[in-house]
């Protein structure tokens, strides 16, 4: 396999282009654990634009993962109302009483005990872990699997691919600044590379990239016929 590309280039490019979120702290800096986590989750089959009201009024209302913790149900259930999937409100809830009980209230700062907390999986351990804790972990969601397969130009298709994706991901670690590689590949996968005509002349990544190579990028990621 390739060398892994330089983060270098990427962090360059996220330092002058990041999106500015509520969630996100500044470039460089911690995210706070209990806003990384709470975004993470909605932003699950959900996008940005949608997000972003929802997430201002619930930590209006729940400022702390004590007072989600503290909250009844109910309230919560309606201020996640209209952002559908709400089997992920009720994980929400047990996972704010979680860290409570388990935790003293204050999120643990690596992927595996964040990994057994409910409604935390591998992506979103990875992500709180990496953005709010700087853990050399790099969690894949849709976007950073098409950065990564038309990076490498990933053959394989899609999900049996799923293992040599998230292994080629973890290999840009040891990196500095692993939350904002993480932040970046996110952002490049949502506003350069994206799933029909991505702009590779504003990619920082343009020049090691495999798929702009071969002029196919659209190509990638492959998908095993349904
Ligand atoms: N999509 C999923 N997590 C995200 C984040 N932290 N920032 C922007 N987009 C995201």
């Amino acid at each position: 396999a390739a060398a892994p590309p330089a983060v270098g280039a990427l962090l360059a490019w996220y330092d002058r282009h990041r999106r500015v979120l509520p969630w996100r702290a500044p470039p460089g800096a911690r995210g706070d654990p209990y806003a990384v986590w709470l975004s993470e989750i909605m932003l699950q089959q959900t996008t940005v634009k949608a997000v972003v009201p929802y997430f201002l009024r619930f930590t209006a209302a729940f400022p702390t993962v004590r007072d989600l913790a503290a909250a009844d149900l109910d309230a919560v259930l309606r201020l996640w109302a209209g952002l559908g999937y709400y089997a992920r409100a009720r994980n929400l809830h047990a996972c704010a009483r979680a860290v409570v009980e388990r935790h003293g209230g204050v999120f643990p700062d690596n992927e595996a005990a964040l990994r057994a907390l409910p409604g935390i999986g591998d992506y979103t351990a990875k992500a709180v872990a990496a953005i709010a804790f700087d853990a050399p972990v790099v969690p894949v969601d849709g976007n950073v699997e098409r950065v990564m397969t038309r990076l490498h130009a990933v053959a394989e298709a899609l999900p049996a691919a799923k293992p040599r994706v998230k292994a080629l991901a973890a290999a840009l670690m040891p990196a500095p600044r692993p939350g904002d590689v993480a932040q970046a590949l996110m952002d490049l996968g949502a506003t350069i590379c994206t799933p029909k005509a991505p702009a590779c002349v504003l990619c920082p990544w343009a020049e090691p990239c495999a798929a702009r190579r071969r002029g196919d990028p659209e190509t990638f990621p492959r998908k095993a016929p349904k």
